[in-house]
């Protein structure tokens, strides 16, 4: 696949921002994607890197005009704007969400994050779900991938920010093998 070389070369540069040699597979982008419609409304994507989840969610129906993906490394952002034209594409730490706005600010209905969180401090953490979930609608979910056992959110921030965790499975032939969590608000 086109993007192992170049997604391999960022990590060689920037092994935790990336935190995995190879992009994720297909079917962990059809298990994060598995519970968002159409009819939700517009989606907000975190660490899209080279776009395997983005891919999902249009395969889903969610059209490109209704993505936000928010990509700190700016080489993939540039492949973001290239493959999803309609969608807004934002090179930015996802630290600052609260601090950024864009075109049809509404609220999204569903927020799917690629970001390596075990591999970032609490507040860091702290700072990306407050900024999330302040743009996300009353009843919407946060999903989250994980190459860990547990959810890589802690206890501490889940129970500070009034959120719960729940897994909705595992992928095993993903490389390596990744569950996902969604949190929601209590
Ligand atoms: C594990 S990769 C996942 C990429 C893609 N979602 C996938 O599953 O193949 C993590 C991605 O998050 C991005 N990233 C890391 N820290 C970030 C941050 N603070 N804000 C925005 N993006 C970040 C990295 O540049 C990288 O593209």
């Amino acid at each position: 696949m086109s993007d192992v070389l170049p997604f391999f070369r960022a990590w060689v540069a920037h092994p935790l921002r990336i935190a995995s040699v190879v992009p994720s597979g297909r079917a962990l982008g059809r298990l994060i994607t598995s519970q968002v419609n159409p009819g939700f409304g517009p989606v907000l994507e975190l660490g899209a890197g080279t776009g395997v989840f983005t891919q999902a969610l249009v395969e889903r129906g969610i059209p490109d005009s209704g993505l936000v993906l928010i990509e700190y490394t700016p080489q993939f952002a540039r492949v973001l704007q290239r493959r999803y034209p309609g969608a807004v594409v934002i090179c930015m730490d996802a630290a600052g969400l609260r601090h950024v706005t864009w075109r049809h600010d509404q609220l999204a209905g569903a927020v799917i994050s690629g970001l390596p969180l075990l591999s970032m401090p609490p507040g860091k953490v702290l700072a990306i779900l407050k900024g999330a979930f302040s743009r996300l609608r009353s009843g919407g979910g946060f999903y989250q991938f994980t190459y860990g056992p547990r959810c890589p959110v802690s206890d501490k921030v889940l129970d500070r920010l009034g959120l719960v965790s729940q897994s909705i499975g595992w992928v095993f032939s993903n490389f390596p093998p990744a569950q996902v969590y969604r949190l929601t608000r209590r």
